[in-house]
């Protein structure tokens, strides 16, 4: 039984890492697969919303009724997002965005020492906290941000809810086997602005994402 609770609300997810170009074929990225995001997306979708999902790079198939943008870089993720937020009723960021991007992409492919006789270099300079420019323009909108932490879990995520002005923020334990980046399962601590927490037993990803739709459902 899935119930219909969030009929007639929009919820905008994302999900996934982004790509920052280097040149036209390398870039930094990290390990999301996706996973996480796609699962809450097809929760959300099932149980009645009507659900966006701005997308990195990734492997998965787009969820059935859900309205999937693909995107590549932090830049392009920030328009998108930017974008689509002014009719979401709810917004759940759970993409892996690069803090940083190459400061001057290369239009062309860099050529290896032999040939250019210098070591390589790279500048890096910071890209658009977009769940910071999220949070400030807020308003009515339930927005929840997800913090992967290897350590002091929940109080660096509450850092990140406090600065980023969230209704919530799920810590998710990342370097233990099982949970974060890649795996089918995941271990969370919601944290809400009011100070109230739960601890998640290590779960499905999916069922993570129920869990976490029940708790927004309760709050709406
Ligand atoms: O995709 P999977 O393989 O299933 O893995 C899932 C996950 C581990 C990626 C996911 O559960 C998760 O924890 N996502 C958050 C990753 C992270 O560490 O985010 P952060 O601490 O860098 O950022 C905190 C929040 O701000 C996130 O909601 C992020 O989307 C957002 N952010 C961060 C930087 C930035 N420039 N813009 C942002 O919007």
């Amino acid at each position: 039984f899935v119930p219909c609770d969030f009929t007639g609300k929009k919820i905008l997810i994302t999900a996934g890492p982004t790509r920052e170009a280097i040149d036209p074929v390398r870039y930094i990225s990290n390990h999301s697969s996706g996973k996480m995001g796609y699962a809450i997306a097809e929760a959300a979708e099932k149980r009645g919303a009507e659900v966006t999902l701005v997308s990195g790079p990734v492997a998965l198939l787009p969820p059935l009724g859900v309205e999937t943008v693909r995107v590549e870089s932090a830049r392009d993720m920030a328009d998108a997002v930017l974008g689509a937020m002014d009719t979401a009723d709810i917004i759940i960021k759970v993409a892996a965005v690069a803090d940083y991007r190459p400061a001057d992409s290369r239009d062309k492919k860099i050529k290896k020492k032999d040939q250019t006789g210098e070591d390589l270099s790279i500048n890096i300079t910071e890209n658009p906290d977009i769940l910071r420019a999220v949070g400030k323009k807020k308003q009515h909108r339930f927005v929840a941000g997800f913090a992967a932490e290897t350590n002091d879990l929940v109080e660096n995520a509450t850092l990140k809810m406090d600065r980023k002005n969230l209704d919530m923020i799920v810590a998710n334990k990342v370097g233990v086997e099982g949970s974060g980046f890649e795996a089918d399962t995941n271990k969370v601590t919601f944290l809400f602005r009011d100070g109230t927490r739960r601890d998640v037993p290590l779960m499905d990803k999916s069922a993570v994402a129920h869990a976490l739709l029940d708790e927004i459902g309760i709050r709406l």
